[in-house]
């Protein structure tokens, strides 16, 4: 009986991502269960076999009996249905019939989804019956609904007997955002058995004896079988390991069951698999194959265990399992948690007590995989792992400048000393690094020594010291693409450079305004043919009247330079044309453009890394030839590593992470804030001066406004403490800060303030080029760093990344570089305030959810810390006449160093006289003087 009743519960909005269950939606009669014998209601059956689509930020989202997928009664168009089974598009449910008969279900989106966003709640259905095998498939109903049907879809299937089993699938549609979808009044009529729900791999395993691999993983991801990759590079014990069979080329069997996929390998062995940062799962089964047993049942004894590793080589031991013929003969492997801290997979396969017999399977193995222009997973070599130097070898200074290199290995138990070093430079044991001045410019080198027991290995280390660098300190700007996508055009660029200057962000430091994707003719379609006969780069007509040269010839009228975008291979991720085959073509062509950057993407080129070396090579000795001082950002995304070859390929910058999107957990295959940390935080070594660790875009300024970056995000945002938290840890990690907002859009006083921290600023600036260095990581506690600055000063951060706030301690004896003892001044530099001085700890109480906290420590007994800018009467500097003049009221030797925005120096002098004039011949503009004297030093910005 229908029972008429109106609630006044919430209006009908229900954001897909709401973080806590809602109250129901409104409805306006309730549609009772109907029972009776041989009936079954769907949600009465196991549901746990029932694929959902899940979501990191809302756990809430699930698969539920008689209620919605976020918990509340199931509502379609104002109808209660108070049986059902609640889902969230993409889901699949594998019913295996049993001889039942009928289905009967209403199909609809849940009124709980947002009804206003036209795009959203949208999804597919199909409902298919399988005869006797996999693809002997009928499909008995497929369409749409959204959540602005009129009313649910009747589904009546009242002949099923000639299907074993029965899909119910709700698919995307156009996207995930909102598919809260309903098996409301659902239900199956039966005689006999009931039916049950099944997973995927489960289906016809009776029938045909052999357990196959799913079709796609638990969100629909790809499935990518290990028995795909390259198998020669794993370790094997004996004979040829096997794709698909036993070592002895038999159908993978174990305890009776066969596999259809699997590797075949004999212990001792080893795999390992670089994950490149879009697995989301991996599931085998791991056992002694039958084809030894049971005669050989004393032979086989194999220690299994499987271990992910960090990129800093700390390692987590998932599962460990001795088996054998006649004890534990197999074990499962499951890992569905977030992997983005982890880069491998490794199994290792050791041959125990004894070694004959030890056929192992690694059956049913697979990962799941979610493309999002990212790379899949490979195979690598166990002596990959063998101890070696792990830090940057080819550095870079300005002369002049402080220079530090940290030595580091990936053997904590290696001991690293240094010969050969130049005059200037001295190796500090106790902390492992290279430290020094060197005046004059030139090549210089010198020798880390890495020993480990009685093995000693020399690894030649080079220094430029040069005032022509590429990038002396990280690149800042603005990025088109985040906020303007497609939509880049001459109109943009010159409304965002005026802007930039307008809302101050090029006297902040943010001089690069780069034009990102889709700037060429042809649009998202673009081909060779796009290019003029004699194969130059042409921009859309439309969109660039005046062509590019016009667009950078504005934009250094403001007093910034021009940024470009290009791919290493035929297509960029957007289908524009790419460069490859192209390199000293369009690098000339960027040149006679004047454009001052190139970010060089790598969507649609081979995923191994020496193609990677061997293309970003080719197009930096393109530009390096192209006549103009181009700045090379390599955008590989970071899964090749670049930071170690991104120098050899004439690049100083590269990214280090997938594209960044604007929420602090990235969903849907997007990185947040969690993920750029995982990325980052254990690269600190490679970065340095004229090298720089590019974390990607900044979000700071979009609150949901973006597009994929933002949607991807379901246009969320974040709040003001993530954003802060944000431009801190960029800062700390000295990665190019670009912005990546609206710019022709308002920005609010609060986004500005973050943007344009000075304070923070100026250590990400800092010209000795150190990245904070991880001290303590807890995904859900505290993420801690440290930064040494070229004067002496250290800054310390702490994130909290727990979802409470909560309180921490810096013990400043266990900080590199400080001791505990001297009296340092602190400097809040996110709140811009001072603290109070500290010797031995720093308490930090009630840091909230996802803030951070920095501060910059000068010791107090050292220097000039009365150093500061004119008006308190200590350190003054003044532009005239084409000449800086600079008083410092302190003893000593002061030097004095003049540079342009982007860090060039440009002009030094030293001189023991209170007032220094130097003079400075370039064109107007902002500059940054730098005064260093006992130790201390103080950044003032003037213009020319
Ligand atoms: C890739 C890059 C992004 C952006 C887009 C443009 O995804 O990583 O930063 O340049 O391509 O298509």
């Amino acid at each position: 009986m229908n029972s008429k009743l109106i609630r006044t519960g919430m209006a009908a909005f229900m954001a897909c991502f709401a973080l806590s269950a809602w109250a129901d939606t409104a409805y306006t009669e309730t549609v009772a269960a109907t029972t009776g014998s041989g009936i079954v209601q769907f949600s009465e059956l196991d549901l746990t076999p029932i694929t959902c689509f899940t979501d990191k930020s809302n756990a809430n989202i699930q698969v539920r009996a008689n209620r919605s997928t976020d918990d509340n009664s199931i509502v379609i168009r104002g109808v209660k249905y108070e049986s059902g089974v609640g889902t969230h598009a993409p889901s699949k449910a594998f019913i295996q019939l049993n001889g039942a008969t009928s289905f009967y279900a209403i199909m609809g989106v849940d009124d709980e989804a947002d009804e206003t966003k036209t795009n959203e709640g949208n999804v597919d259905y199909n409902i298919v019956g399988y005869k006797d095998s996999k693809t002997n498939t009928v499909t008995l109903m497929s369409g749409s609904i959204t959540r602005r049907d009129e009313a649910g879809v009747e589904v009546n299937l009242t002949d099923l007997s000639e299907y074993k089993y029965l899909l119910l699938e709700y698919a995307a549609g156009t996207n995930t955002w909102s598919d809260h979808c309903d098996w409301a009044d659902a239900r199956f009529t039966y005689t006999g058995e009931k039916p049950v729900t099944v997973a995927e791999t489960d289906m016809f395993v009776e029938e045909s004896g052999i357990v196959q691999l799913p079709t796609q993983g638990a969100n629909g991801e790809e499935i990518i079988p290990l028995s795909s990759l390259d198998l020669n590079l794993c370790t094997n014990g004996w004979g040829a390991i096997k794709k698909d069979k036993s070592i002895d080329g038999n159908t993978i069997t174990i305890g009776g069951t066969e596999y259809a996929s699997g590797v075949g390998i004999h212990a001792t062995a080893f795999v390992g698999v670089k994950l490149n940062g879009a697995v989301t799962a991996f599931h085998a089964i791991i056992g002694i194959d039958d084809e030894v047993l049971p005669q050989k049942a004393d032979g086989p004894s194999v220690d299994a265990k499987v271990v992910l590793r960090a990129q800093n080589g700390s390692e987590k031991v998932v599962a460990e399992q001795t088996i054998s013929g006649n004890g534990v003969q197999s074990f499962p492997v499951d890992i569905t948690e977030d992997l983005s801290n982890w880069k491998y997979l490794l199994i290792y396969l050791d041959k125990g007590a004894k070694d004959s017999y030890d056929h192992v399977d690694i059956a049913n193995a697979y990962f799941e995989y979610l493309e999002q222009n990212s790379t899949r997973p490979e195979m690598v070599a166990e002596n990959s792992f063998s101890t070696s130097l792990d830090c940057a070898t080819i550095l870079f200074s300005q002369p002049g400048v402080r220079f530090m290199h940290k030595l580091h290995s990936n053997n904590p138990d290696a001991i690293i000393t240094v010969e050969d070093l130049p005059a200037g430079l001295e190796f500090n044991e106790g902390r492992c690094l290279v430290d020094g001045t060197i005046d004059v410019e030139g090549e210089y080198t010198y020798t880390a020594v890495i020993t480990l027991g009685e093995d000693s290995s020399r690894v030649p280390c080079t220094l430029t010291v040069s005032k022509d660098l590429q990038q002396p300190v990280p690149f800042m700007g603005w990025l088109s693409w985040n906020a303007i996508e497609d939509n880049i055009s001459e109109d943009v660029v010159k409304a965002a450079a005026d802007a930039m200057v307008d809302k101050g962000l090029v006297a902040a430091g943010y001089n690069y305004l780069v034009m990102d994707d889709v700037w060429h003719d042809g649009g998202r379609n673009g081909s060779t043919a796009n290019r003029t006969s004699d194969g130059k780069p042409v921009a859309d007509p439309a969109k660039f009247p005046n062509g590019v040269k016009a667009c950078a010839d504005y934009v250094h009228a403001k007093g910034m330079k021009f940024g470009i975008y290009s791919d290493a291979a035929a297509k960029t991720c957007a289908g524009a044309f790419g460069s490859f085959g192209y390199e000293e073509i369009d690098a000339k062509q960027y040149a006679e453009w004047e454009c001052d950057l190139l970010k060089y993407d790598y969507c649609g080129a081979p995923a191994d890394q020496a193609t990677a070396i061997t293309r970003y090579t080719t197009m930096g000795e393109a530009l390096k030839n192209s006549g103009r001082n181009i700045l090379f950002y390599i955008c590989e995304w970071g899964v090749r590593e670049p930071w170690k070859w991104g120098d050899r390929a004439l690049g100083s910058t590269w990214r280090c992470t997938y594209d960044t999107r604007d929420c602090w957990v990235g969903v849907n295959g997007g990185i947040g804030i969690t993920q750029s940390i995982a990325g980052m935080k254990d690269i600190w070594m490679y970065n340095g001066v004229n090298r720089w660790n590019d974390a990607d875009m900044m979000c700071i300024g979009l609150n949901g406004t973006g597009k994929s970056s933002s949607h991807l995000c379901q246009k969320a945002g974040m709040t003001k403490n993530e954003y802060r938290t944000q431009m801190a840890l960029w800062c700390m990690w000295a990665s190019p800060l670009t912005l990546s907002n609206d710019m022709t859009k308002e920005i609010s006083k609060v986004d500005l303030e973050i943007m344009t921290n000075e304070e923070l600023i100026a250590i990400n600036q800092d010209r000795m080029g150190q990245a904070g260095q991880n001290l303590a990581y807890d995904a859900d506690g505290f993420y801690v760093m440290s930064k040494d600055l070229e004067n002496g000063d250290v800054a310390i951060s702490v994130t909290n990344l727990a979802s409470a706030s909560a309180s921490y301690t810096f013990d400043l004896s266990k900080v590199p570089g400080l001791d505990g003892v001297t009296t340092y001044k602190v400097r809040d530099l996110v709140n811009k305030k001072d603290m109070d001085n500290a010797t031995a700890t720093i308490e930090c109480p009630n840091i909230p959810t996802h803030a951070t906290r920095v501060y910059r420590l000068s010791a107090v007994e050292s220097g000039i810390q009365e150093v500061g800018v004119n008006g308190n009467g200590k350190l003054s500097v003044s532009a005239k006449n084409g000449a800086v003049k600079v008083c410092l009221p302190a003893a000593g030797s002061k030097r004095v160093l003049v540079s342009d925005i982007a860090g060039h120096v440009l002009a030094t002098a030293t001189s023991a006289d209170q007032c220094i004039t130097l003079p400075v011949n370039a064109p107007k503009g902002i500059y940054v003087v730098n005064v260093v004297c006992n130790g201390r030093s103080q950044s003032v910005k003037v213009t020319l």
